[in-house]
């Protein structure tokens, strides 16, 4: 699960950035790395007591503090740990942006081994580092790490969401998002959201693809179901009437929709043409294997929801935690992924680019538009700290 979630498209970046060499095998700098990724500031930590190797990236926070969660994962490389966090906090800038928040982006990574025992010492160190960056970055749980890890955190800073008691689990208002994004795709493919009788395909029915599935089911939709784990399956099928496949086949039925909610790096050159779905909406990350795979979707005319668009569901439950929006504002919002849809896919229609790319404009022009007027003859009292307007 490293250097994934790349989300925007990749920007192009020194030569041999990817595998973090330069052509001639020399190592290529940090400087060097974050230029092309346009960061604003990238801060490395080591504490030998605690055992602590931590970078946290701040990608750009025209919009408002940076916010992304911690990774905590065993890199076999540092340069590897650098360029996951440089992607991810930028896919987070790209995220909070078209999802109409007033966030940055940026993530944290710690390198060690995720099952590690000492999470107390290293945690805390690790917000104490939050902690220095006074509410520039505000972190949260990610790969390896606990809503336990994160009050270990809390210990030593208040930029932190997602912890106990606060806005809760945030799949279910995920899965919303993503019900809502499927029926702006139903509307632009079949001239109709309704899901009645559509069939889906649901490949993963954990967290959100199981909430995603309850929502369908409502709307008696046809579910296919997968899962490694056959327990969730079995959920799907008895609860909600869903059929159940194998996860091998989930890519090769006869559905109009294809909804990834299990793991990233799905849509290959593979799996793509044995798609029978028009649309492909679903709540994972990283759903394209490679930048260029959005292209491959559209030319076989497979309507794309960028993940990253669709899944912000997560991302709107945390920021009504810093802002003290009730659940039905947060439900709001997400709902509103719906509109956001729409627009993005009129974007790539008439400039004739990719759906992700349209996206990409779309972060791009807001993040731009609003650093214009903060810059312009408002500057001299309009930036409020680090404080978040709601
Ligand atoms: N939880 C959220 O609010 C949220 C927000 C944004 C994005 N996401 C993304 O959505 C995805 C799902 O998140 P989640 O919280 O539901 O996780 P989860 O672990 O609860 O669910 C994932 C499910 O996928 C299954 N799975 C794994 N490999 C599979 C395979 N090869 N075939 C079929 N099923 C497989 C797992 O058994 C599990 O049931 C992830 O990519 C996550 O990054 C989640």
């Amino acid at each position: 699960m490293t250097g994934s979630e790349h989300g925007p498209k990749e920007p192009k970046g020194p030569k041999g950035a990817k595998g973090a060499k330069g052509a001639e095998g020399a190592s290529i700098s940090v400087f060097e790395l974050m230029a092309p990724y346009e960061h604003e500031q990238v801060l490395f930590t080591y504490d030998p007591v605690a055992g602590y190797r931590g970078v946290i990236a701040i990608h750009n926070t025209t919009l408002g503090p940076a916010l992304g969660g911690t990774r905590f994962w065993s890199y076999e490389t540092d340069e590897e740990a650098l360029l996951d966090v440089l992607r991810l906090s930028r896919a987070m800038t790209y995220k909070a942006a078209v999802a109409g928040l007033n966030l940055g982006g940026g993530k944290s990574v710690i390198i060690g081994d995720p099952k590690t025992t000492r999470r107390e010492i290293l945690f805390r160190a690790h917000g104490r580092v939050v902690e220095s960056l006074k509410g520039r970055y505000i972190t949260a749980e990610d790969v390896g790490t606990s809503v336990e890890d994160m009050e270990y955190v809390r210990m030593e800073t208040s930029h932190v969401v997602g912890v106990a008691g606060r806005s809760g689990d945030p799949s279910p208002v995920t899965a919303y998002g993503v019900y809502c994004g499927m029926k702006a795709c139903a509307a632009v493919v079949y001239g109709d959201e309704s899901l009645r009788g559509k069939a889906v395909a649901i490949q993963g029915v954990g967290h959100v693809g199981f909430h995603l599935c309850e929502y369908l089911a409502k709307e008696s939709a046809r579910l296919f179901v997968t899962d490694i784990d056959r327990e969730k399956v079995e959920r799907a099928v008895h609860t909600l009437r869903a059929e159940a496949v194998p996860p091998d086949e989930i890519y090769d039925v006869e559905a109009e929709i294809f909804a990834p909610c299990a793991l990233g790096g799905v849509l290959n050159e593979e799996t793509i043409p044995r798609l029978r779905a028009k649309i492909v909406a679903g709540g994972a990350n990283n759903q394209l294997a490679d930048e260029r795979q959005d292209n491959v979707l559209q030319e076989r005319g497979i309507l794309y929801a960028p993940d990253y668009v669709i899944n912000a569901g997560g991302l709107i439950n945390v920021y009504s935690e810093l802002v003290g929006w009730t659940p039905e504002r947060a439900r709001k919002k997400t709902a509103e992924i719906h509109d956001t849809l729409v627009q993005i896919f009129e974007l790539a229609r008439r400039e004739g680019v990719t759906t992700s790319e349209a996206a990409d404009k779309v972060a791009q022009r807001r993040i731009q538009q609003v650093g214009t007027m903060r810059r312009g003859f408002l500057a001299s009292h309009a930036h409020p700290g680090w404080q978040i307007q709601a």
